[in-house]
């Protein structure tokens, strides 16, 4: 089986001197918007791996919840309170360590915001038209004829990039790993850095993006990938007749039980297989080929995930029973953070001349 690394939550109630340290080891940073509930393709593909990651003894991992990022894509306040709440305890319940990761939220730190003005007046105006988010956006307004290519579209999405590499730089992160629709942001981030530095001081490392050619995409129910926007997602925190129940609505075709199976044939092999040892995956091809009923193979689904999940679910729910813990955790994180964020944002004030007058 995969090896998430579930460890014990334990709160901090005091700080570690990171500085001295993690001098050596590798700075990897990465966030989440907060616009929705994490499902099973979010924890296979994104939660999973990083927080087997961030249990490397050569890394030093910034993880947080990118809710000024969510404000962007979601105008529900509602949402993104109850998504902020359901990430935080999703990352927690699965494993991750608030003391040996620096776990926070971005609108926590308010250096960031400082950050991403100083670098919005650095910016090439012209970098932003080039974005691919800001670009289909302009597109989908040309596709429907709109006279105003801009039409409805807000300065956040426009700015989006910008966020995203104060994030990044305000911790001097070295290896961001994220999707690859996010690839961009990240050379983004690189330019920026790169233009900051040779026009004022040497202040910023230049991140490199890291895309996990192992991380799974997961599919979902109906054999695309699996998206909250495509309404074919497992749910993660659910008990275990539920998934039972959303494993049963995986499409299969009409073969009868003793009917050989291939792997292909239905989407559960792929699931199966994010759950499942190589062995365990290797004797499942096995019985399907020898006639295994599709019930008893959503049967032996539904048992691995609920398998995996048992004690993170427990977990989970111990957390959402009390936000206060989730809170005490974030702001212990967020101190954590800021102490490091103080401190490079004094050097970038510095070199753009803002500084005591003496
Ligand atoms: P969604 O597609 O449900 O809106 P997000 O875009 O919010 O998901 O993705 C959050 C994280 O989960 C990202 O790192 C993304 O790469 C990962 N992720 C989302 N769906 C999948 C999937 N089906 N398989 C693997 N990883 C996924
Ligand atoms: N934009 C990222 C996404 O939608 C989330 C994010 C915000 C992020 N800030 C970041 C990822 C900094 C990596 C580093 O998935």
């Amino acid at each position: 089986m995969y090896n998430s690394g579930f460890v014990p939550i334990i709160i901090s109630d005091g700080l570690v001197n990171q500085e001295s340290i993690n001098m050596t080891k590798k700075r990897v940073l990465t966030g989440v918007t907060t616009t929705g509930i994490p499902h099973l393709g979010n924890y296979v593909g994104a939660i999973r791996p990083a927080i087997a990651a961030s249990h490397a003894p050569d890394t030093e991992s910034f993880l947080f919840l990118a809710d000024y990022h969510g404000i962007i894509k979601c105008h529900d306040p509602e949402m993104i309170h109850e998504s902020t709440q359901a990430v935080a305890a999703t990352w927690l319940a699965c494993g991750l360590d608030p003391e040996k990761t620096t776990f926070y939220r971005q609108s926590d730190i308010p250096e960031i915001m400082e950050l991403n003005w100083i670098l919005t007046c650095i910016t090439a105006k012209g970098l932003m038209n080039r974005a691919h988010a800001y670009k289909a956006a302009v597109q989908e307004n040309l596709d429907k004829g709109q006279e105003d290519q801009d039409h409805q579209i807000e300065m956040g999405l426009y700015s989006y990039p910008i966020l995203m590499t104060a994030d990044i730089l305000m911790f001097n992160a070295q290896e961001v790993p994220v999707g690859r629709d996010q690839i961009q942001h990240v050379e983004m981030a690189r330019d920026i850095a790169g233009r900051f530095n040779h026009r004022f001081k040497e202040v910023f490392t230049l991140p490199e993006v890291k895309i996990d050619e192992n991380v799974e995409l997961l599919v979902g129910l109906d054999g695309r990938k699996m998206s909250k926007s495509y309404g074919n997602t497992i749910p993660l925190w659910e008990n275990d007749k539920k998934t039972q129940k959303s494993v049963n609505k995986i499409i299969t075709n009409l073969k009868e039980p003793g009917e050989p199976k291939q792997p292909d044939e239905s989407p559960l092999f792929e699931i199966y297989k994010a759950f499942a040892t190589p062995a365990e995956t290797a004797e499942f091809t096995q019985m399907l080929a020898e006639g295994l009923a599709w019930g008893e193979a959503k049967k032996m689904l539904a048992a691995k995930i609920n398998a995996e999940l048992a004690e993170p679910r427990e977990r989970y729910s111990a957390l959402t029973d009390n936000p206060a813990q989730i809170e005490d955790i974030l702001q212990a994180g967020a101190q954590k953070a800021r102490k490091q964020a103080r401190v490079l944002l004094d050097q970038v004030r510095d070199a753009v001349g803002i500084r005591a007058l003496k």
